[in-house]
């Protein structure tokens, strides 16, 4: 096979995508972005002139690598985190799980500070999300609001670790096993987190992964389902592949032996394995040549995890000063966040508007972003969904109205980092006194 020489490739990366030097207030502060060098550009290259295209090798050397790096038995590669959300929810909802399946109707325990597709997945099969508020600081679920979300058509609890956050597991697993509750943990902001001393995506019956530019690694688009429970890795791939019973890998034929010696549904006997669906399913597969691009990223996540949690140190250790107008975040004594992003909330007593330093900061190249839907009953398309709220969602306005978060993806260096901390302290000069 051709070989495009290493030395070509680095070449080419050193002239188009080598990081340019910092300059305050002209080069942006971003929130997020990938990071990558000539490593994740040989790979992609590898893959192209394979030319499988669809998931092959790299892809199954991703989801080992991903497993392993987690602790999981298994990894399902899909093509977003958003699909990574609908494969694990619909997955709940196979026919193969008898009495424990959700059906339209039942409950799903969750919170409304989050982003869209950890909902949609519920409201699109007709099952009915469940909203508890956040605290504030930690911007997770309240705690003690969970068991009191539960009902008898409660089937699940599927929520996000905010901005990587890792949410209250302990009490999350204690409530599921009194009620018999599935756990889905949207990990999509939270790879490399740990609770307890183990990376969250290891907790709960599923979990999800986002590898899109702004996330922990990214391959473009692109996710992951993974989970201990063979029962549903198998559900989730035939969720993944179209619904189908079969559970050949790409290009595979025959893997159970008995691809002409089943007798399914009111299908013939022997009507071809490959062809029989056991679910209505989707097309959520990624591609060979991002998977081979997540293999260099996986080779880089220590790192990454390492420079979040620096950046995100180095930000609360400086901005900690501003405490009388900010909420800062926090996190449990049992957990080792890899932060997505460093979020501040405007105390409702401060003396200036969440616009008024999101846009100085604007104005200084300093990019922010909102913890995504604020509060998510309040967008057009979720105003006449159907739902039930526990007590009240304030705190979730709360952060909609007042919150935003800055950058502490491995992009941003300690110039860039030194840069923000002396515009707050300019911002701030005026409210010294
Ligand atoms: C918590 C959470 N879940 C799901 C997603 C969706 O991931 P994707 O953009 O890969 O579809 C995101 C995206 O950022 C997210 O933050």
């Amino acid at each position: 096979m051709t070989v495009i020489p290493k030395s070509l490739i680095k070449k080419h990366y050193l002239k188009y995508h080598k990081p340019q030097n910092f300059i305050p207030g002209v080069t942006p502060v971003k929130v997020s972005g990938r990071v990558f060098d000539q490593k994740e550009i040989e790979k992609a290259v590898e893959a192209s002139l394979e030319f499988w295209l669809t998931e092959g090798h790299f892809a199954e050397e991703f989801c080992k690598k991903f497993s392993k790096f987690l602790g999981v038995k298994y990894t399902t590669l899909v093509n977003s985190g958003s699909s990574a959300n609908l494969a694990a929810f619909s997955a709940l909802t196979s026919i193969k799980l008898g009495k424990r399946r959700i059906m339209p109707g039942d409950e799903v325990i969750t919170v409304a500070c989050s982003f869209p597709t950890t909902i949609n997945p519920i409201i699109q099969f007709g099952a009915v999300p469940v909203f508890v508020d956040i605290d504030a600081a930690s911007r997770n679920a309240v705690p003690k609001l969970i068991e009191k979300a539960v009902s008898k058509k409660t089937k699940v609890i599927m929520m996000a670790h905010t901005l990587g956050n890792p949410f209250d597991m302990k009490e999350v697993q204690k409530v599921a096993k009194k009620y018999n509750l599935w756990i889905i943990e949207d990990c999509c902001d939270a790879l490399g987190s740990k609770y307890l001393g183990e990376y969250v995506g290891s907790f709960g019956d599923l979990a999800t992964f986002s590898f899109y530019p702004a996330h922990q690694i990214t391959m473009g688009e692109g996710g992951a389902v993974v989970t201990n429970n063979p029962d549903l890795y198998v559900i989730v791939n035939s969720f993944c592949e179209w619904g189908r019973d079969c559970w050949c890998r790409t290009g595979q034929d025959n893997r159970c032996g008995r691809r002409f010696g089943y007798k399914l549904g009111k299908l013939p006997y022997g009507y071809d394995h490959k062809y029989t669906y056991s679910h209505i399913g989707y097309n959520l597969k990624s591609t060979d040549i991002a998977a081979a691009i997540g293999i260099a990223q996986l080779e880089k996540l220590p790192v990454f995890i390492k420079t979040r949690r620096k950046n995100f140190d180095y930000l609360y250790k400086n901005l900690k000063k501003y405490e009388k107008f900010f909420i800062l975040p926090a996190w449990d004594k049992k957990t080792e966040p890899c932060w997505f992003g460093f979020m501040l909330v405007v105390k409702k007593t401060a003396p200036f508007s969440r616009l008024d330093i999101v846009n100085f900061l604007q104005d200084n190249k300093i990019e922010t972003r909102s913890l995504f839907a604020g509060n998510l009953l309040r967008h057009p398309a979720y105003l006449n969904i159907k739902h039930r709220v526990v007590t009240d969602l304030k705190n979730s306005d709360l952060i909609m109205n007042n919150g935003f978060w800055i950058g502490v993806y491995p992009g941003n260096d300690k110039a860039k980092l030194r840069y923000v901390v002396s515009k707050f302290e300019e911002f701030f000069k005026k409210y010294s006194n």
